[in-house]
């Protein structure tokens, strides 16, 4: 059984995390609406996914900026699919912003590999965001990135809502 996890206490560390160790310069914002699904997973890993999105938009904003990280809930209906592999269904939909110089093309279609970094050596191993996707698609879930050069990142994670038990009463 996998377990259930609540994404709201581990968004509330990250953001004490960012808010103590970050420089000033950078603004850190959240928001998240109530009573989010809990999700399936593993508290470790989804605290990695996060920490990972955050080093990188800290990163990208040595003059400052903001980065912003919301979750909500959804429902994704069949028609709102682009892959053949997503499932409709209810999903936490955890999104992580920010205003540095956003990507190239030619960057943005190989960040999710493994080594791929434009870190200077000992910055960066290149590994944060396959090991990011490895841990959602394990779960079900997906990533979404739109980048535009100089206007920032928006990397959208989509983790499927932990299916609701069902007690021997409810079975029929
Ligand atoms: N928010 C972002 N804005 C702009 N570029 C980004 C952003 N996030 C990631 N990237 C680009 O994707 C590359 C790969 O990111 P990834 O997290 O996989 O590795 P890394 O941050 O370079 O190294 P590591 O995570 O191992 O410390 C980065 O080097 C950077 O070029
Ligand atoms: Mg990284």
């Amino acid at each position: 059984m996998h377990a259930r996890v609540q994404i709201q206490p581990l968004i509330d560390e990250i953001v004490r995390f960012a808010e103590d160790t970050f420089p000033r310069s950078i603004r850190i914002q959240s928001k998240l609406s109530p009573e989010l699904f809990p999700v399936n997973g593993n508290a470790t890993q989804l605290h990695q996914v996060l920490l990972n999105f955050c080093v990188n938009a800290r990163d990208v904003m040595p003059q400052g900026g903001c980065l912003r990280i919301e979750a909500g809930n959804i429902i994704l209906e069949e028609a709102d699919l682009r892959k053949s592999r997503q499932v409709p269904g209810p999903y936490v939909l955890l999104t992580v912003s920010d205003t540095g110089h956003g990507m190239p093309e030619q960057v943005l279609a190989k960040i999710f590999e493994p080594f791929v970094t434009t870190k200077e050596i000992g910055k960066g191993t290149g590994l944060g965001l396959s090991t990011v996707l490895g841990i959602v698609k394990t779960r079900g879930g997906f990533v979404e990135v739109s980048s535009p050069v100089g206007e920032g990142s928006l990397f959208r994670v989509f983790l499927p809502a932990a299916e609701a038990t069902v007690g021997p009463a409810q079975r029929k």
